[in-house]
């Protein structure tokens, strides 16, 4: 949560800094910031110039373009607000007592209280309700205290000292005017890359921000320390020892991470979909095992077989995949499979036997719940493998192997291209291990044949967009609606009231369609539509009944179902159409008409797709 840059290079650093915030504005946008080092004018030192603004980025660029801030070293931030409200004052950077250290903080210092009352009895003078602050003001204080004659040496050692007062998480950039062309980062539990320019360097919370300017990137362990100059950087780690550290290239380019044509990151995330399955299963399937192989995974046949449970890990959407998982691995491989929402998992104390395979899922590989899941399962001594898209990500360096789903990068706040890649993989696995036990080499080839066959249903489901959006505009008044699946989609169906209420701010809850008579069917009403995914499979009759007494209560009924299921039209309002599809698989097609109806519904009622309200892309904080 919250986006970082910062730079110091030749070029002016305000349009890199704004150009940076604008690919980070998914992380957080509530209000933002830059804090720009002049270039010492000969027997002058350096000023810092700092710009903030609450609401969105333009009003920062409006207020550059008033009183524009120029030099050659800068620090950023685009936030979402923890603590303190979306205020000018709260925006980052930070200044120190003496104004002259600036700071950029993303995560929770957590005793920040108790350091300010203190800082305060001190008479320290804050303008801000943020911890942030209070951490600007420690490194300052530290700073201010020492006696190392280098400058830049000093400041080093003040943020070092400054870190091992706090408790919480952070990723931290700062600069002070003493040291003019200089940048101070740390990372705990925050993410923070080094970009590798020539004659430049930057410091971000995310690799995107950055892929306009280099492809060498050094993704930050915790606790590592960083400075930066535009020729020269160091890596230690906050306790003063020397970190190591690889150089990784890059692996998507600064146009993937664009919307081109599309009005919205979501829109185009939704139409990439053919493309981005493909990418989760090409080289995975091997036709003459009928199987496939998840080479990352790093465990041998015999380690494989030994499996006797598996824990699916994740938080929103990946945990929503992760059930689709649940019944996948349970129908192909008969292995007992659990789904735990990763911020539960953390703090339950879960027992897990030795043979216990443990998958955490995640797209952007930051969920601090997700990794602290990681972290837990670990360190009961399992082995955590990770399913994740970010590449370089905090979940992906730590984690004891796992795959990536290759979908590029996912800006779009609602995940949507992640979930339908993920099941994929989730299909792969189950693939995987069924054919080592009691799946048929005939239906294994027929799960690898209907793989192959997906890209070209999303492409035909795709093609509806403009009959979804007709279905969407005739239900922008409701107050409420309700989501209804049974087994495979049944968690198509949580995933279907997600989407719904994160970008349309519409009321919606998903159901096992079973569970309406047992209290929900209350809610029924002729203005709260029902949307019931029902494709022509084993529970396709059950469902049909379940639609009959939601009309029979005047219940609008959205359904989506399979090509040919014509008998529907006469009793659902409004019918979606997918093409038929071996039942396990379904979710991976049903989900799409629901991301396309939340979509549509969203653009009409002229929220902001790509940003919702009150949420960011990645939930960094706890
Ligand atoms: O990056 P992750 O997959 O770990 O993110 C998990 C959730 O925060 C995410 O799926 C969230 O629920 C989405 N906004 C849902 O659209």
């Amino acid at each position: 949560m919250c986006g970082i840059i910062g730079y110091v290079g030749k070029a002016e650093a305000t349009p890199i800094l704004l150009e940076g915030l604008r690919r980070l504005e998914y992380r957080g946008y509530d209000s933002s910031g830059v804090a720009i080092l002049s270039d010492s004018a000969s027997g002058e030192g350096s000023d810092i110039q700092t710009r903030k603004r609450s609401g969105r980025l333009d009003n920062l660029r409006t207020l550059l373009t008033e009183n524009p801030a120029a030099g050659h070293c800068g620090i950023s931030h685009t936030r979402w607000a923890t603590h303190g409200e979306a205020t000018d004052e709260n925006a980052h950077p930070h200044l120190d007592q003496s104004g002259k250290l600036a700071m950029v903080h993303n995560g929770v210092i957590e005793n920040y209280q108790v350091l300010k009352d203190h800082l305060e009895e001190e008479g320290h003078i804050f303008h801000s309700q943020t911890d942030s602050e209070v951490l600007a003001h420690l490194v300052g204080n530290a700073y201010e205290a020492s006696t190392e004659k280098d400058q830049r040496r000093r400041l080093v050692e003040a943020v070092r000292e400054a870190l091992h007062l706090v408790s919480g998480t952070y990723g931290i950039v700062a600069m002070h005017e003493d040291s003019p062309g200089f940048l101070v980062g740390a990372r705990f539990g925050s993410p923070l890359v080094v970009g590798l320019g020539k004659g430049e360097k930057f410091l971000a919370s995310d690799v995107g921000a950055i892929v306009s300017h280099t492809t060498d990137a050094i993704y930050l362990r915790d606790r590592d320390l960083v400075w930066l100059t535009e020729d020269d950087f160091a890596i230690e780690n906050v306790d003063g020892d020397a970190a190591e550290y690889e150089v990784s290239t890059v692996d998507f380019t600064p146009e993937q991470a664009e919307k081109g044509d599309y009005p919205h990151y979501m829109l185009k995330e939704i139409f990439e979909q053919p493309t981005s399955i493909q990418n989760a299963f090409r080289g995975r399937l091997v036709d003459d095992q009928a199987s496939a192989i998840l080479g990352g995974l790093g465990l041998t046949p015999r380690e494989l077989r030994d499996v006797d449970r598996i824990v699916l890990c994740g938080c929103g959407t990946a945990s929503h995949a992760a059930m689709v998982g649940e019944y996948l691995i349970e129908h192909l491989a008969r292995i007992p499979t659990e789904v735990e929402i990763a911020s539960e998992f953390r703090y339950r104390n879960p027992p897990l036997d030795k043979n216990t395979l443990v998958f955490v899922l995640s797209q952007s590989g930051e969920t601090i719940d997700t990794l602290a899941a990681m972290r837990e399962g670990q360190r009961k001594g399992h082995r955590v493998l990770g399913i994740v898209n970010s590449v370089g990500s905090t979940i992906a360096r730590e984690s004891d192997g796992g795959s990536y789903l290759y979908s590029g990068p996912e800006i779009g706040v609602a995940a949507t291209k992640s979930f339908t890649s993920q099941v994929t993989l989730l299909t792969l696995l189950a693939i995987l291990l069924g054919r080592m036990r009691h799946l048929s080499v005939d239906a294994g080839q027929q799960m690898l044949k209907e793989l192959r066959d997906l890209p070209a249903k999303v492409g035909k489901i795709l093609s509806q967009s403009e009959h979804i959006r007709q279905i969407a505009l005739k239900y922008l008044d409701a107050k409420g609606m309700l989501f209804l699946g049974r087994q495979f989609n049944y968690p198509t169906a949580l995933e279907g009231a997600l989407k719904m209420k994160e970008i349309s701010y519409i009321f919606a809850s998903g159901h096992a369609a079973a569970e309406l008579k047992h209290g929900i069917i209350a809610l029924v009403s002729e203005e709260t539509p029902s949307v019931f995914i029902m494709p022509k499979d084993s529970v396709y009759e059950k469902n049909v009944s379940t639609l009959e007494e939601v009309k029979a209560r005047k219940g609008p009924v959205i359904a989506v179902t399979t090509e040919g299921s014509t008998e529907l039209e006469r009793i659902a309002d409004d019918v979606i159409y997918i093409p038929p599809v071996s039942e396990m698989l379904s979710p991976i097609l049903s989900v799409i008409p629901l991301q396309l109806l939340s979509y549509h519904f969203s653009v009409a009622l002229g929220c902001d797709v790509d940003k919702p309200r009150n949420l960011a892309k990645s939930v960094t904080v706890e």
